[in-house]
């Protein structure tokens, strides 16, 4: 290919002035905007100059050039405010040879994963025209040996997936596929698989280990395991949900399913986060309706709960409540949510949120309250805790519910090996109590316990 860009050089460098030169819009859709990531190369080009010309061609309007490469060198020269830049000038056509053109111009470059794949896009479409038009000659018997340059050999060998994934320097044919039902998965709108991509992007995920997310996401259908214990030790897992602030391991919510609503049940998450509920309902068919005070994904809507729980999920057969706690974890989330509310604040929302669950399930349908005993900070003086699950039953209680199950649901993976290290030191306990709580909105409007737990002195009534 590079032999193929020689062919059309026309010049020796030359001085051009930054504001003739245009980004190739090729260039833009597979790389991105360059000015995002030249902090370093500004410091290097203020000091050195730009040591290795940009290379153009003719543009599409007079006097004008089209950048094949050093969009980066480019954006850093504006920044600085350079009059001049040096250029090479190649007579390259426009369409696909320019676009191959900048491709090849970018093979050495460190890209990302998105950057990968786009080129991957782009790969497939020029080799694919390119075979195209070899079959078409084929068929019009021309000379064969007239196409044997290096160029058609790679376009040849192009239409296969190991011929791609060599060109990319992505590794074998398999994880190609992976990458690219991943990266279709993405480009389809799917949430998940486009954190996936964001994952790799950033260095935090491999290709494989977020396509066999993909893969899991079937976890809880038909072969589900449920165990009959009401100790729910689970972990958390990638495949359902996207990366978010004190999101749940999915299996609390599959099992929560699973004994308390049957297949077509709708389920409601007024408090969504990063979508594990949705995931869950997808995977074990069930409806569900998502909410958040800030959504992280189309399909959770934006609500505030302390408005009531909207009109089109009322007569819903579960409504599932993970909420922030009163100050814990408060400065991951958005300063107007509860989690920033004053203990006595955040008790009146509990409470609300009971009376709100509760006009909204059907007769006879759960509440599931997610609720962690706080033992960490902000504890009222003379208090060595808050127990959460115990002012969520009351909330409940008061609202009209009726106890179903108290499940245990130790916290999974809530500290770090630091912390952990620290609290043997200083001779601590941790907390990781957590209860989910399952309410019954009674069937009938007259059933009624035969006692009043909740009220001062646990008194018969
Ligand atoms: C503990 S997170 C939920 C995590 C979720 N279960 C998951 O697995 O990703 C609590 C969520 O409540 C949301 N939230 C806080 N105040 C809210 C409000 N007033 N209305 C709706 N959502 C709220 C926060 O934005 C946050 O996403």
């Amino acid at each position: 290919m590079l032999a193929l860009i020689d062919e059309h050089r026309t010049s020796d460098t030359i001085a051009l002035d930054p504001d003739q030169l245009r980004p190739s819009p090729f260039s833009l859709t597979v790389y991105g905007d360059p000015s995002e990531e030249v902090e370093d190369l500004i410091a290097s080009i203020h000091e050195h100059g730009i040591l290795v010309p940009l290379v153009v061609a003719p543009g599409s309007e007079p006097e004008t050039w089209e950048v094949i490469s050093g969009h980066r060198r480019l954006a850093s020269a504006r920044a600085i405010g350079m009059t001049e830049v040096p250029c090479q000038v190649r007579s390259i056509p426009e369409g696909e040879a320019r676009q191959a053109a900048v491709l090849e111009y970018n093979r050495q470059r460190r890209k990302t994963f998105s950057q990968l794949m786009r080129e991957a896009d782009a790969l497939e479409q020029l080799w694919g025209a390119q075979a195209n038009a070899r079959r078409r000659a084929n068929l019009l018997g021309s000379d064969r040996a007239e196409c044997r340059n290096s160029d058609d050999r790679a376009a040849g060998a192009g239409r296969t997936d190991a011929a791609i994934a060599r060109h990319l320097g992505l590794g074998g044919k398999d994880l190609y596929r992976q990458a690219r039902t991943l990266w279709r998965m993405a480009a389809s709108g799917d949430a998940r698989a486009q954190s996936g991509v964001a994952q790799i992007d950033r260095g935090t995920r491999t290709i494989h280990a977020a396509y066999k997310d993909l893969r899991r996401r079937d976890r809880f259908g038909s072969d589900f395991r449920p165990t009959p214990y009401d100790v729910w030790a689970f972990r958390h897992d990638r495949a359902f949900g996207i990366p978010h602030p004190g999101s749940i391991p999915p299996a609390l919510v599959a099992h929560t399913l699973h004994y308390f609503t049957t297949p077509g049940a709708l389920v409601v998450d007024p408090m969504a986060g990063g979508g594990t509920t949705l995931d869950v309902c997808q995977s074990m068919g069930r409806r569900c309706l998502a909410y958040d005070l800030h959504p992280v994904r189309p399909e959770i809507h934006p609500h505030d709960v302390r408005l009531g729980i909207p009109p089109e999920a009322h007569g819903a057969d579960l409504i599932f409540c993970d909420p922030p706690y009163h100050t814990m974890l408060a400065a991951q989330y958005a300063p107007d949510s509860v989690a920033t509310a004053s203990l006595n604040g955040w008790m009146e929302f509990l409470h609300d949120l009971a009376r709100h669950a509760f006009e909204a399930l059907r007769p006879g349908g759960y509440l599931a309250l997610l609720l962690a005993a706080q033992t960490e900070k902000d504890i009222p003086a003379g208090f060595g805790y808050i127990d959460h699950a115990f002012l969520g039953y009351e909330a409940a209680r008061q609202a009209g519910f009726l106890p179903e199950r108290r499940i245990s649901c130790p916290m999974d993976g809530a500290y770090l090996p630091q912390h952990v290290r620290r609290a043997r030191t200083e001779g601590r306990l941790l907390g990781q109590v957590r209860d989910l709580l399952v309410m019954r909105r009674p069937s009938r409007p007259m059933e009624k316990p035969p006692f009043d737990l909740a009220s001062t002195g646990n008194r018969p009534v």
